[in-house]
């Protein structure tokens, strides 16, 4: 079955808070019914009942995505709530502020694992799904997966594995009913950055050249590209990199 308004049904991964609760309400808007997924319980008990009073068909799942395992039960207990899935959103991630000789093995590894390696087993597991309801897939990027930023480097290398995996896909599936896209936002007002310190001695002037002449976007306006991307109205688009970052990356 094709895309369809009145049916579809959307996985957010990141759904809790910040752009991924943003996007669930903007796919919400259309119609959507939701599987939102996220390591904070109680946040995500609050989102899911939020937009179940508003309406929606919403359901969560708590989980860390930092393993393969778990990706695949998230897609799975899609599949067994709803008995199908159209839409894959990729929007979870973690960032650290640090020197780059600093970073410890342990925060390199679970950012990997969390932004670049997780949106890989969530396609991975999706992808079949996805096919027979000739749906698509939307990963959130970063601007940092474009251009050089600084004190963010194992953020950055993430956001840029995951623009690769975008395109990768949607070249191996070209021929087959699915489409596979990413935005890039800039900076908007969200936790991500608010619960990361910056550590002593940066330069701000270098993080400067990335925050922007413009105020952080409210992701509600970022969610909105999102929603549309992953809505049959934008058939069109396959392998596309989006940004949506206050013209950051534009030089
Ligand atoms: N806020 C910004 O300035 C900004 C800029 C560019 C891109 N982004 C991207 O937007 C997306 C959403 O981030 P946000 O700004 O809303 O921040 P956020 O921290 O509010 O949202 C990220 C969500 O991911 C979840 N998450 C983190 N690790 C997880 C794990 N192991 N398992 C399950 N869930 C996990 C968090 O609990 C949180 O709810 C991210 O992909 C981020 O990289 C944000």
């Amino acid at each position: 079955m094709p895309e369809d308004k009145d049916t579809r049904v959307a996985l957010v991964t990141g759904g809790a808070r910040g752009l991924g609760r943003a996007i669930a309400e903007a796919l919400l808007a259309q119609g959507v019914r939701l599987m939102l997924v996220d390591i904070l319980g109680d946040r995500l008990e609050q989102t899911r009942a939020d937009l179940a009073a508003a309406g929606g068909t919403c359901r969560s799942f708590v989980t860390d995505i930092s393993q393969r395992d778990n990706c695949r039960a998230a897609v799975e207990a899609t599949i067994a709530a709803y008995g199908r899935l159209d839409v894959l959103i990729n929007a979870a991630a973690l960032m650290r502020f640090n020197h780059a000789v600093d970073v410890p093995e342990a925060e390199f590894n679970r950012i990997m694992q969390v932004n670049a390696a997780a949106p890989f087993w969530f396609a991975q597991a999706a992808i079949p799904h996805l096919l027979e309801s000739q749906g698509n897939i939307v990963n959130v990027l970063s601007q940092s997966a474009l251009m050089g930023t600084s004190y963010i480097v194992p953020y950055s290398m993430s956001k840029a594995a995951v623009m690769q995996l975008t395109k990768s896909l949607a070249v191996e599936y070209v021929d087959k009913p699915i489409r596979i896209n990413a935005v890039a936002p800039g900076s908007m007002m969200t936790e991500i950055s608010s619960e990361a310190p910056i550590p002593d001695g940066v330069d701000f002037a270098k993080m400067k050249r990335y925050s922007g002449e413009r105020p952080p976007a409210d992701p509600a306006a970022v969610a909105a590209v999102v929603a549309f991307i992953s809505s049959p109205a934008a058939q069109g688009v396959h392998g596309a990199i989006w940004t949506a970052d206050n013209g950051v990356t534009a030089g």
